[in-house]
């Protein structure tokens, strides 16, 4: 029967993928047989294994284990890789987020950071996120270390980096919330000019689609808000999509509603010229971070805790 990469890619997109819990795919076979199958999940991406904390905890030491497991993963499935993540606040070792720096010496950590992670997956990364989260909910510039040392001179840098490391990547701004077309979508956006304006390279707008189930923007809204980004030129992709129902267990009529959510942020993807793929942050409710980080909430994906295709899974399948 159809899978979920195979229709994607039919209905004009260039995947359909997952993120990869490192710590279950050795240990849960019934995981590892659906994550690995190309024609349900045609890219990877690694939960948790390219962060800062888990490739350099210690700074000049560079670890590689936990990101190499779905980098392997996907070159042994004939999977493609999306690379996750270098400039961002969270998951970023204290020595950073927490030491002195002048402009010369934390460009420096951040070029040998680069080159370094960005260099030991070079040729494999479809696309990169060069800076994570630098925009608040209230559409400001997000407060860390980057932009206290930099204002808003890290962006171009950042960029600027990356190119010079991977020019072959997509270099991608990714964030949150971007789906409401509010004010951080706004701010978003003017990072995106601040970058162009100053002749740095960015390539795309990853959507990450942390969303409600009831609270889902409808698939015009949805594709509005795209097409802010397209725009300017840069291509856009969902990159963590979860619909979580805020109190379980779901009803069935929530199932429906998530189901109609999940088929309203796919078909705005399809809707919209340079909208690329979607990428689910997991595929199980068996492995989310969304019961671990929103209190009460959960059920976000597309399979059961029993790996069963949910409604939410067909909603896609039908919309693809
Ligand atoms: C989350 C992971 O899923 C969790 O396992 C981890 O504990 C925290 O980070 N935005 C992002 C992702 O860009 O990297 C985050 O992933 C979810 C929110």
């Amino acid at each position: 029967s159809a899978q979920l990469n195979d229709l994607a890619v039919r209905a004009g997109l260039k995947y359909f993928g997952t993120a990869l819990r490192e710590g279950a795919i050795n240990s849960d076979s019934a995981y590892a047989a659906i994550l690995s199958d190309k024609k349900e999940f045609g890219q990877l991406v690694p939960e948790n294994g390219q962060k800062w904390d888990a490739t350099e905890a210690t700074r000049g030491t560079f670890t590689y284990a936990s990101g190499d497991i779905t980098a392997n993963k996907a070159k042994a499935n004939g999977q493609g890789l999306r690379c996750h993540t270098m400039v961002w606040y969270s998951q970023l070792p204290s020595w950073v987020s927490g030491g002195t720096w002048t402009k010369t010496t934390l460009q420096s950590v951040i070029e040998t950071h680069m080159s370094n992670v960005m260099g030991h997956y070079l040729g494999q990364c479809y696309a990169w996120d060069v800076i994570n989260e630098a925009v608040t909910d209230d559409g400001a510039w997000r407060d860390n270390v980057f932009l206290k040392t930099f204002g808003t001179d890290y962006f171009a840098l950042a960029f600027n980096a990356a190119k010079k490391v991977d020019p072959n990547t997509k270099l991608y701004y990714n964030d949150y919330n971007l789906e409401y077309n509010g004010a951080k979508a706004t701010k978003a956006l003017e990072l995106v000019s601040i970058v162009k304006a100053a002749g740095a390279p960015i390539d795309g707008v990853g959507f990450q689609g942390h969303l409600i189930v009831g609270s889902t923007p409808s698939r015009s809204s949805l594709a509005t808000v795209l097409k802010r980004f397209t725009a300017l030129g840069v291509e856009v992709a969902y990159t963590e999509l979860d619909i979580r129902h805020s109190s379980l267990p779901a009803s069935t009529a929530a199932q429906v509603t998530q189901g109609n959510d999940f088929a309203n942020v796919v078909g705005s993807c399809l809707d919209v010229t340079g909208c690329v793929g979607v990428t689910v942050w997991s595929f199980t409710d068996k492995y989310s971070w969304v019961p671990e980080t929103f209190s009460g909430a959960g059920d976000a994906l597309i399979y059961d805790k029993s790996f069963n295709k949910k409604v939410a899974w067909t909603s896609i399948s039908s919309v693809l």
